[in-house]
């Protein structure tokens, strides 16, 4: 492969992106951070490609950001590099994708989990926004994105006391979508990409768009552009192929028109 500090591999329509730096817990340094604008700007490009699953180790999905890398930067660095802005890239990317995580998910771990559109969780997985115990805060998100999924009084616990919450309370919270044995979260977790990956390849970006856009717009807003967005779909091969597949009680063949 191309990288370094990930592994990259196709399976049929499903691309799969290991991390992989494990002396380094997954630490997310700018090689890792430039790897996965590469493979995630590669994947949204591939036709052929219709869901992703990022994942990291048994241990470890990622210990954080690199804080060997961060420790001597001043605030003229980090402001004129503006440091984290690059995952904004990561976040841009329409089609969906999927966080499998095991292990240690703190920090800029589980920042990055949090961008996924949504967790697979293995029993063993643990969050937290440690970040406070290293005299900073969150700096990729998660102050928010971790608000708006568990509510605030526990985003508040978990960020100013810097404890771990485990999978079940995760799933109990919102934070993840599922939680399964941690010797078949990785299988789970491409079984579910590989079902996102038979769905009409626009109905998966248009859908994803909109529940996004919930965390962006007014309600009357998101229902409108929800609204708009569906009768947009009626312009597409794919509609049609959906409806008329449904009628004649046999699967869609999608072309992504
Ligand atoms: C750089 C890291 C790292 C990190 C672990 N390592 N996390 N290196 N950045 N975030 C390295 C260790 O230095 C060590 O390298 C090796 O990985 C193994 O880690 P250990 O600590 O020996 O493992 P263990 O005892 O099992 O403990 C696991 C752990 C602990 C509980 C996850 O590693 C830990 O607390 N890590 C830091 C978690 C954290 O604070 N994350 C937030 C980072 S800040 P050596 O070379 O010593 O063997 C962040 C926010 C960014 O993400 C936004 C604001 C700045």
């Amino acid at each position: 492969s191309e990288f370094e500090t990930i592994l990259v591999e196709q399976k049929g329509a499903v691309t799969l992106v290991t991390l992989n730096r494990p002396k380094a817990l997954n630490a997310l340094n700018s090689q890792v951070l430039g790897e996965l604008q590469q493979a995630f700007a590669a994947y949204d490009a591939d036709d052929s490609q219709r869901c992703l699953v990022l994942t990291g180790s048994d241990k470890a999905f990622a210990a954080g950001a690199d804080i060997k890398e961060m420790q001597d930067q001043s605030f003229a660095d980090m402001y004129r590099s503006n440091f984290f802005a690059g995952w904004e890239q990561v976040t841009a990317t329409r089609k969906p994708w999927i966080a499998a995580v095991a292990g240690y998910a703190l920090g800029g771990g589980c920042e990055v989990a949090m961008m996924a559109d949504f967790i697979i969780a293995a029993d063993s997985a643990k969050f937290g926004q440690p970040e406070i115990k290293l005299g900073v805060t969150p700096g990729m998100g998660g102050s928010q994105r971790l608000t708006h999924a568990i509510g605030k009084a526990k985003a508040m616990h978990m960020c100013l006391t810097g404890e771990m919450m485990g999978a079940e309370e995760a799933l109990s919270s919102g934070l993840v979508a599922k939680v399964v044995p941690a010797d078949t979260m990785l299988e789970e977790a491409l079984k579910t990409a590989e079902t996102i990956a038979g769905m009409a390849p626009l109905a998966a970006m248009a859908n994803k768009e909109m529940v996004n856009a919930a965390y962006e717009m007014t309600l009357a807003e998101g229902i409108n552009f929800e609204r708009r967005l569906f009768h947009g779909l009626f312009g597409t091969h794919d509609q049609k192929e959906g409806m008329t597949a449904f009628v004649e009680k046999r699967p869609g063949n999608w072309t992504g028109k």
